[in-house]
């Protein structure tokens, strides 16, 4: 179609996705039998049909199963390096990838082998692709405070591979000020800050990432359209936020992509963005986000070449390669 040789034609930016979440079945299937792993299913086709989330939580809890087959440095890197060349097929010319280190360390694995395997992909994504990229390290919020002021201790030897800090996980009951003085250190030591914020959760979670975290973006963001002064703010601060619209089908926040309200953010002013969030667990990467959204609320050829902007306006690079990409 139209729409879509449009979206594959625009160059954009992926600045929100967390790595794990790119764990494709077939890879999953092949790491667990390289390191002896069980796991719960007989089949990739019965991996997917596990794939029926009703919320959050939900999914989680599949979520942090599948990445129990990541050992190695090895497998580190072959999970992003999938990734990354995936996204070079769709033009993605620039990523912002998420991960979760305590997914990982809390099951005795190193934290230099984490980092080190998914930077040496990002390292090759530069030099073969030309696809620039940030990292950016997530605190899982349903942990304790001082379980991430350990995991920020652990990082401090590879800051030079560590642009910032997010702040995922079960968003419920874990508002962002649990983390306040975590996110705190974090800028003292001159790290970028994120959280997700208002993908289930009220839209207090949301001024409070602002307040007391002090984002230079926000994740997902969905519930700020239930409070106007937030919107007004949003718009005014030209904050961008990191929208998941099969994220957010998949998980329930909307009960058809038909009421995604990607649409209505942008006629609100806000610096919206499409990403993808854990394209293997929900079915679309970057550009199926585009193009499904695009046909399920009727954007026009004009908002989506805004969405693909904003993807770099919002992108933690330089004004000058910013300018490069628009
Ligand atoms: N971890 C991976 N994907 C997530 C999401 N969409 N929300 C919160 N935590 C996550
Ligand atoms: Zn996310």
């Amino acid at each position: 179609s139209d729409i879509a040789r449009l979206v594959q034609a625009l160059p954009k930016a992926e600045l929100h996705l967390h790595i794990e979440g790119s764990l494709e079945p077939e890879l999953m299937f092949e790491l667990a039998r390289r390191n002896g792993i069980e796991i719960p299913f007989n089949s990739v086709e019965e991996i997917r049909a596990a794939y029926d989330f009703s919320n959050l939580q939900d999914f989680l809890d599949v979520y942090y199963v599948g990445m129990n087959v990541l050992i190695t440095e090895a497998d580190f890197f072959d999970l992003t390096w999938a990734y990354l060349q995936r996204v070079d097929a769709e033009n993605v010319r620039h990523v912002e990838i998420f991960f979760d280190p305590q997914g990982h360390t809390d099951r005795g694995i190193a934290f230099a082998t984490v980092v080190d395997g998914i930077t040496r992909a990002l390292d090759r994504a530069k030099s073969e692709l030309g696809i620039t990229s940030k990292l950016i390290l997530c605190f899982l919020r349903h942990l304790s405070e001082e379980a991430a002021f350990e995991t920020l201790e652990m990082a401090k030897p590879h800051l030079e591979r560590i642009d910032g800090v997010g702040l995922d996980s079960s968003e419920l009951g874990h508002p962002p000020s649990k983390f306040q003085r975590v996110f705190a250190a974090a800028g003292e030591l001159g790290l970028l800050r994120v959280a997700h914020a208002g993908e289930e959760g009220p839209p207090e979670y949301i001024h409070e990432a602002l307040d007391l975290l002090k984002v230079d973006r926000l994740d997902h963001g969905n519930r700020a359209l239930e409070d106007g002064t937030l919107v007004a703010r949003l718009g005014r601060e030209q904050m961008t936020l990191t929208v998941c619209p099969l994220s957010n089908l998949r998980l329930c926040g909307i009960k058809r992509l038909e009421d995604h309200p990607l649409k209505r953010m942008l006629a609100l002013g806000l610096r919206a963005t499409v990403n993808s969030d854990d394209p293997a667990y929900f079915g679309g990467y970057v550009n199926d986000n585009y193009i499904r959204t695009a046909a399920a609320i009727d954007l026009s050829a004009d908002e989506i070449i805004e969405l693909a902007k904003n993807s770099f306006r919002g992108a933690f690079l330089p004004e000058a390669e910013i300018e490069r990409h628009l």
